[in-house]
């Protein structure tokens, strides 16, 4: 198994990492972006693929210096080429053409997605398929059938916003902070989960698909009453202001349970329609501690093993892209320095 530089910029974080083959990894270096997009609650493209320029060459150099290597001993690079944000995207591929072509090793382009489902058997075992994996991060949110670790089949997605994607408004509605995610999870844990009635969608027994838009206006009417008026003349009665420090954590609290039971749900029915040796998840929302609880629970009550990934795997981070590049190239599947960066991709392309 090749020791493999990965190299991960498909959004906010520049990041890279050295693994001995899929699972064993020597350094994981990550440089967030944070910062930069705070000001605009969101990832601004443009600013995200100029600070990629910046701050990638020093994260790669990191990476190789935490491994306890030297650039001459790395045996593959790997790139995550699709999906993501294209401005982004290109600077770590063009990155990686330029390493594997200057070391005369095997470049890989790796499809995101699948790497994040490859992300719990880093610094573990490989994962017993076939298995449920639930992604859920800012971009995607998706429960599949895996048979390997290149075989994913969707068994349902979310027909509108991405969960995660659902906890960042949520973090603006409550000017809770950013990133959302671990601003929502601060504010309910001092909330009661149940003070406020919100929607979880269900779009019927036979369909594995989520929604999380109706639990996002639900939450935007919770703290700003119903509008009167309709589209851009709509005035709401109230504001964020008028929300003590008590409704704002009861608010995130009762958001976060019914997103998580939807997610979870979901799951359930994923267990109980497929064969499963085990539960896997990843993607920046598995590192909730409530939805990781409430898995947990789940796994047991179905006597299934659970392989979650450790927080520092959940979020973006090149380790994942680096193991499972290794898998692509020591089965032959390298690409050329055509290699392209690709902005959509379902995981059905990722094979
Ligand atoms: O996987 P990721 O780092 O990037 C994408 O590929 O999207 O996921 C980022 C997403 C963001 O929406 C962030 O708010 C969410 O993961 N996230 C969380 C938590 N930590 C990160 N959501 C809920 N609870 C968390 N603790
Ligand atoms: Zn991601």
């Amino acid at each position: 198994m090749p020791l493999t530089l990965g190299i991960e910029t498909s959004c906010d974080e520049s990041a890279a990492a050295v693994t001995d083959g899929p699972q064993r990894v020597r350094s994981s270096v990550i440089a967030t972006q944070h910062d930069l997009h705070a000001l605009y609650a969101g990832v601004v493209p443009e600013i995200a693929s100029r600070a990629h320029l910046q701050r990638l060459t020093p994260v790669i150099t990191e990476a190789v210096r935490q491994a306890g290597v030297s650039l001459s001993d790395i045996e593959a690079i790997a790139v995550g080429n699709r999906p993501g944000l294209i401005g982004s995207l290109l600077v770590g591929v063009s990155a990686a053409k330029a390493l594997a072509w200057s070391l005369d090793v095997p470049l890989v382009g790796v499809h995101h997605l699948l790497a994040h489902l490859h992300a719990p058997s880093l610094d573990d075992g490989e994962i017993a398929f076939p298995a449920v994996s639930i992604l859920a991060s800012g971009g995607h949110t998706a429960v599949y059938h895996q048979t390997g670790p290149l075989e994913a089949t969707l068994l349902g997605g979310t027909i509108d916003d991405a969960v995660g994607e659902a906890f960042d408004k949520a973090a603006t509605m409550l000017e809770a902070g950013y990133p959302g995610g671990p601003a929502i999870e601060r504010l309910a844990a001092r909330g009661n989960d149940r003070a406020v009635d919100l929607p979880i969608a269900r779009l019927g027994k036979d369909r594995l698909d989520f929604s999380f838009a109706g639990l996002k206006t639900a939450l935007l009417y919770a703290v700003r009453g119903t509008p009167t008026g309709r589209g851009r003349q709509s005035v709401f009665p109230r504001s964020i202001a008028d929300c003590d420090a008590d409704r704002r954590a009861d608010l995130a609290a009762s958001f976060q349970r019914c997103a998580v039971s939807a997610l979870v749900d979901g799951v359930e029915r994923a267990l109980d329609r497929t064969e499963a040796r085990s539960l896997c998840g990843g993607g920046g929302v598995l590192a909730n501690t409530l939805l990781r609880s409430r898995l947990e629970a789940l796994a047991q009550s179905k006597d299934v093993p659970l392989r979650l990934p450790p927080m520092k795997y959940c979020v973006d981070n090149a380790a994942m892209i680096a193991g499972l590049g290794s898998l692509l190239v020591s089965s032959g599947r390298t690409d050329g320095l055509d290699l392209q960066a690709i902005a959509r991709s379902p995981v059905g392309d990722a094979a």
